[in-house]
Formats: C-alpha cells, sequence, structure tokens
C-alpha cells in the first residue's frame, strides 16, 4: 500500500526508537487544542506512543491513529490494550486516500510524516477534506537543517566535525 518508498522502513528497530517519543516530548504544541470530548486522526502514526497520549488527553472524545505498516499498526494496537486506553482504534491506511467521510474530525495530527511523502500538499487536501468545519490540523515536520548522532563514537564526532566545518564555510559566505 502507499505510492512512495517509506526509507526507515518497519523494521523493529525502527519502530522502537520512534516509540520512544510521547505527546509531551513531541506534540506538546498541540496540546491547547485537545481538550476533553474532541475527535482526532493521527496520520502516519507509527507505534502509536504519541496518539495514546492524544487520546488520553481527550477522553472520552475518539481517536484514530492510521498508519500504512501493518506492523506499526499492530504495535500501537497491542500498547493501547496493554495500557488499557479504550478510546483510540488504530487501522491501516494511507493517508494519500484516507478511508473516512469528509468532516469526521475535530482535529487531525501528524508528527515526522510529511517529509516522507512525494507529495505532501495532495496528503493535506486529503487532511482537509476529513477536517470538521472549524477544525485544527497540527503538523510537525523536521527540515533536517541539522541531526545530532550519539553516543559520542570516534566515526560520529568526525561527521560532527565536519558539520561544524560546513556550518562556519555557509556562515562566513554570508
Ligand atoms: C517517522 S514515522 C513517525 C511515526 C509517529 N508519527 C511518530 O512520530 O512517532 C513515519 C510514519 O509514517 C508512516 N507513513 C509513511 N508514509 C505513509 C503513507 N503514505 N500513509 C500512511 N502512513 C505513512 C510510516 O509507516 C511511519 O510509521
Amino acid at each position: 500500500m502507499g505510492s512512495d518508498l517509506y526509507t526507515p522502513g518497519h523494521t523493529l528497530n525502527a519502530s522502537d526508537f520512534m516509540a520512544r517519543r510521547s505527546l509531551q516530548s513531541h506534540g506538546n504544541f498541540f496540546v491547547p487544542y485537545l481538550t476533553p470530548g474532541v475527535s482526532v486522526l493521527d496520520c502516519g502514526c507509527g507505534p502509536g506512543t504519541i496518539t495514546l497520549g492524544i487520546a488520553s488527553s481527550v477522553q472520552p472524545g475518539q481517536v484514530v491513529g492510521v498508519d500504512f505498516g501493518a506492523s506499526e499498526i499492530e504495535h500501537a494496537t497491542a500498547r493501547a490494550t496493554t495500557e488499557a486506553v479504550g478510546n483510540v482504534t488504530f487501522r491501516v491506511a494511507d493517508c494519500y486516500a484516507l478511508p473516512f467521510e469528509s468532516d469526521s474530525f475535530d482535529r487531525i495530527f501528524s508528527h515526522a510524516l510529511l517529509e516522507h511523502l512525494s507529495d505532501p500538499v495532495r496528503a493535506l487536501k486529503g487532511f482537509y477534506r476529513t477536517l470538521k468545519p472549524g477544525g485544527v490540523i497540527g503538523i510537525c515536520s523536521p527540515d533536517w537543517g541539522g541531526f545530532m548522532l550519539s553516543p559520542r563514537l570516534r566515526w560520529n564526532s568526525r561527521a560532527r566535525s565536519r558539520r561544524t566545518q560546513a556550518f562556519s564555510l555557509r556562515t562566513e559566505a554570508m
């Protein structure tokens, strides 16, 4: 499913990396819009840890997480069961073809998805179609202007110092 190649893939390693995220750590900007009772769609929800935070915030509002990775949806569903979060469902879906009626959700959230899409505007049009009038869409997407690696290893210190040099060259040229 999905027309784009998702380069990080859906290995357990990649999924566990995403699963360290929470609403507080990665979606705090959207918290003011997550009032009790609103319905929320999380597009590209991955392992669902941020989605579960959203669900706790909007209870008894209903939350749906969608992702085209079937294994991500399995992990997210298992997490919701373990943590006994009852107002969330996860389903496999392509964000370019959201399987929902128009005007379905009060809020639409998406974290770290758009940078993986070849046509993010097409996806955004779909988000807007499923948003209820007066609703709010919250998107967070990095521009990859920088990326820090840890722990401190010889090869990544070298990469870091090259990055610093590249940065000073750029700022000197300005
Ligand atoms: C970097 S992960 C972010 C996961 C989660 N939002 C988070 O921040 O922890 C991006 C997710 O988007 C999903 N994805 C990529 N392209 C997609 C598409 N066309 N439709 C639905 N999901 C997609 C991937 O499967 C992956 O789980």
